[in-house]
């Protein structure tokens, strides 16, 4: 009885440590968007794309909180662009992805679409702080991966265009957290949003929604 019980609590457990640790196979990445997911990647020398388990947790945001005006600043190759997609393709939204550098954001626009959400993401090749005074509307989510120094800056730009209870999240905040402390300071402080910090791998995110 004492077997039984014992490889009850073990067995999930270690299920559950398994899933975590490594590729998920779901059902909801169809092969050849996953394939492409890990070509990105693997050609990723730069170590500039989220974790997988990052990127999934962006396409969960995205869907439970039905999304549908999105903006990353910080697009890199496409990799998180991508998972944001994805999430977007199910809420009938929109992303429009910022890359400072012109390589990555052709590579970027080319991976968007060969996973076929050209219809959904937009790339933009330039410096945000340039480029988002242009775009039109406010914004239901925003994804923040660009340089460390700079995320406090954007907050504040970004701040007044997010709709009330839109999310603001940011990447590399417990790994990265030495290059950010005036922005930490600011969304764990701050009378507007209420934050969260969550580490679906180690990189951590910071998850702030708008209050008032
Ligand atoms: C960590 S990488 C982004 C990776 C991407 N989010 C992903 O997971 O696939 C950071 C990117 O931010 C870009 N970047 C830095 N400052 C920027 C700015 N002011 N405007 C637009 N892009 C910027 C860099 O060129 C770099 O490609």
């Amino acid at each position: 009885m004492a077997l039984v019980i014992r490889l009850c609590v073990i067995v999930p457990t270690l299920l559950g440590a398994a899933a975590g640790a490594g590729a998920q196979r779901s059902p909801a990445v169809a092969p050849d968007v996953a394939r492409l997911l890990q070509q990105i990647k693997a050609s990723d020398t730069d170590l500039l794309a989220v974790s997988e388990e990052d990127g999934r947790f962006l396409r969960v945001m995205i869907l439970s909180s039905g999304a549908r005006r999105a903006l990353e600043i910080g697009g890199g190759n496409g990799y998180s662009a991508i998972w944001i997609g994805l999430g977007l393709r199910q809420t009938g939204g929109r992303l429009t992805s910022i890359e400072y550098d012109p390589a990555r954001a052709k590579a970027a626009a080319e991976n968007i679409r060969r996973a076929g959400l050209a219809d959904v993401v937009t790339v933009v090749a330039g410096d945000a702080f340039r480029e988002i005074p242009g775009l039109s509307g406010d914004f239901d989510f925003v994804f923040l991966d660009a340089w460390k120094r700079d995320y406090k800056r954007f907050f504040d730009i970004v701040l007044p265009r997010l709709t009330s209870r839109g999310l603001f999240l940011a990447h590399n905040v417990v790994n990265k957290r030495s290059e950010m402390p005036d922005f930490l300071e600011a969304v764990q402080n701050s009378d507007s949003v209420l934050t969260s910090i969550v580490t679906p791998s180690g990189e951590g995110i910071s998850v702030s929604v708008k209050i008032r």
